[in-house]
């Protein structure tokens, strides 16, 4: 779906995360959420706290899984996404602590295999991820899967793009202290999600949704991926959707 501005786009997919997890506590289930970080989604987070603020919305019964860390990664540095989802939701709501999961940025190399299966099967355990929200990367990645990604991968530790590093080199100060790897869920991983919905705004992404939607699907642009499941919405922005 097309919305006129960024702020429609937001409150629409914050509605029906908030309609998910109102309607699985009336049958007391749990609500499981897959989380990104970026620019993209802050308004969504800004309307799912105000809904908590202002409307009672409670997160008691939600779990969340967000898609990547980066990797080195400090929790407690102000580029973690740790520290991004305490600053836009966490901090602000009613989610207990043991429910949120972050890649962990600060395990041993060796570590990380076995944590990456263990953050695959506590998704499982859980009853899979009800809602998966994506931004999407200029090179066209999803989470951290960069181009070359395969379509059944896993979570894993994969390397940035050169393009990804310079988009971040803001945060950090510089592209050279934007770390090299990260670790992020699979495309596999984010496909087993009942619902995905992958959100874009503004003009500088008109060209890589253009890829994303149109193109020709291909592990050189992850995105395409998206095309071939039956369970994917775009939400766009007039400008991020002005070249289809
Ligand atoms: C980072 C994140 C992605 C995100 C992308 C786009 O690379 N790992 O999940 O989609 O940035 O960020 P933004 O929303 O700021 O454009």
């Amino acid at each position: 779906s097309v919305f006129e501005n960024p702020t429609a786009a937001s409150l629409s997919v914050a509605h029906r995360i908030g309609d998910l997890i109102k309607e699985k506590q009336k049958n007391n289930s749990k609500a499981v959420l897959g989380l990104a970080t970026g620019a993209t989604p802050i308004g969504v987070y800004a309307e799912l706290v105000r809904m908590h603020k202002e409307e009672g919305l409670s997160f008691k019964n939600v779990i969340t899984f967000n898609l990547d860390e980066y990797y080195p990664m400090q929790p407690d540095a102000a580029q973690s996404y740790v520290s991004f989802m305490n600053d836009h939701l966490f901090d602000h709501i009613d989610i207990e602590k043991e429910n949120v999961n972050i890649p962990d940025g600060t395990l041993k190399l060796e570590d990380i295999p076995a944590f990456c299966l263990a953050y695959e099967k506590k998704i499982t355990e859980v009853g899979g991820l009800d809602i998966q929200i994506l931004g999407i990367g200029r090179t066209g990645h999803i989470g951290f899967n960069e181009p070359g990604s395969a379509p059944n991968s896993g979570t894993r530790l994969v390397t940035l793009d050169d393009l990804t590093r310079r988009d971040a080199a803001r945060d950090f100060g510089g592209k050279t202290f934007v770390p090299t790897k990260a670790i992020t869920m699979g495309i596999g991983t984010i496909f087993k999600a009942r619902e995905i919905i992958l959100m874009a705004w503004n003009q500088k992404k008109a060209s890589i949704i253009k890829k994303a939607v149109e193109g020709e699907i291909s592990s050189e642009v992850p995105a395409t991926y998206l095309q071939l499941s039956d369970h994917v919405e775009f939400i766009l922005d007039k400008d991020a959707a002005s070249l289809l």
